[in-house]
């Protein structure tokens, strides 16, 4: 019998932000390859994501919560999966603080029982498979004014959700040493683009902006963070799952370090361009409201390793993929609306209206 697909990879957390980039680039690109696209559909999981690819013979998607080890193991047998790219987790810092439990489980318990299925499915032949871990810089803690995270920078995670990341990580690369798993993995800066959850800074200014509404930033807005478009992350995992060392961590991001307030500033003058109103408008909605505790000053990637190794760079200039997610955001008001109303509501007053 001659197999329909040339290899059937698992996708966790497909419905998410960067999950959807990455199955619409794998399904898109590699039409001989199955994507099952293993989601919960948490608060942060969108079916509306994936819409322009549900239809594709290459795509399934499967309701799963990956801390379900019955689940997890359920499908394992249902598509012997020759790879796992494992994006689910709880992502969002602000969160963590409120309930960093639930960070543990899905970030931690939720990658040892994928990778206990792994170990159990894989061990007669584990030549050919390949869990891939997307993993952040968060796990390197918190630069000063200078310096790069490398990956050999000791890991100093400072809040629940990056303690909860790097305790995966970890996990990742003792199932590695231990069992044989052949592993890869990333750790990548701050992503933007579109479909992006407007918890995060940039989609949340977008559409504070777009109604008028307050723009809370955090202390001083002297916190940097280093953007990627969330395509050329995309691009990385597809070049990494294809090209990377087995055992090895790449660092991914765009050597674009931004300020806080920098930036709300470069997003109220483009929206006030695109809402043709005038220049400073925007820019008098930034509040400055109580600190996030814990916050890591600075973020910084090297990605010379992935770029010297494996040849990827960033597509993209920033100003570019700035224009084009509020583009994107201006023209999918329905999207935003669904999965603002609601909880959404709840949170945003619990978050901001004591800070
Ligand atoms: P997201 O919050 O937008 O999406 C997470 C997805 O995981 C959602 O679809 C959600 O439904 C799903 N999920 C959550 N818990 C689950 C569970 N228990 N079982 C199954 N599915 C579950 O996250 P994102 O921003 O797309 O991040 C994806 C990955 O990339 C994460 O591992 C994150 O740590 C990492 N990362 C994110 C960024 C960034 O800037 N967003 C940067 C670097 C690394
Ligand atoms: O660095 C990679 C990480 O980037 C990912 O691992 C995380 O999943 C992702 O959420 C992101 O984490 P950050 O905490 O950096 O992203 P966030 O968008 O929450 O915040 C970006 C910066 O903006 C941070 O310094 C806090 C600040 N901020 C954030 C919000 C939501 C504000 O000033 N005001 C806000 O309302």
């Amino acid at each position: 019998m001659t197999k329909k697909f040339s290899k059937t990879i698992m996708v966790t957390g497909g419905a998410g932000f960067i999950g959807s980039h990455v199955i619409r680039l794998f399904a898109t690109k590699y039409p001989s390859y199955h994507l099952v696209n293993a989601d919960a559909l948490t608060y942060a999981g969108n079916p509306e994501n994936l819409k322009d690819i549900e239809a594709n013979p290459n795509y399934t998607f499967e309701k799963a919560d990956i801390t379900d080890e019955a689940k997890i193991f359920e499908l394992f047998e249902k598509y012997a999966f020759d790879a796992v790219i494992h994006l689910a987790a709880e992502s969002h810092v602000d969160r963590s603080i409120m309930d960093p439990l639930a960070f543990v489980k899905t970030n931690v318990i939720g990658t040892v029982t994928l990778l206990n299925a792994c170990r159990k499915y894989w061990k007669d032949k584990m030549d050919g498979k390949l869990f891939y871990h997307v993993s952040t810089d968060e796990v390197y803690g918190s630069l000063g004014e200078e310096g790069f995270f490398t990956e050999h920078t000791p890991y100093d995670p400072h809040s629940p959700y990056s303690a909860s990341k790097a305790s995966s990580d970890h996990f990742v690369m003792a199932y590695h040493d231990t069992y044989g798993i052949p592993v890869v993995m990333s750790n990548c800066s701050n992503n933007y683009g579109s479909h992006h959850f407007p918890e995060k800074l940039i989609p949340l200014m977008i559409n504070n902006i777009k109604n008028s509404r307050p723009l809370p930033v955090y202390g001083k807005g002297e916190n940097v963070r280093d953007w990627l478009f969330v395509e050329d992350h995309a691009r990385a995992i597809d070049v990494i799952f294809h090209k990377g060392r087995n055992g090895q961590s790449y660092n991914v991001g765009g050597f674009n370090e931004w300020k806080n307030l920098d930036l709300v500033f470069l997003l109220c003058r483009i929206m006030d361009q695109k809402l043709g109103r005038p220049e400073g408008t925007s820019a008098e909605l930034i509040t400055y409201v109580k600190d996030r505790p814990g916050h890591d000053l600075r973020y910084a990637i090297d990605a010379t390793k992935l770029n010297k190794e494996l040849g990827w760079s960033p597509s993209l200039q920033f100003e570019e993929g700035l224009e084009k997610t509020v583009d994107w955001y201006l023209d999918n008001e329905e999207w935003v609306k669904h999965i603002t109303s609601g909880d959404y509501q709840h949170y945003y007053k619990d978050q901001y209206e004591q800070r």
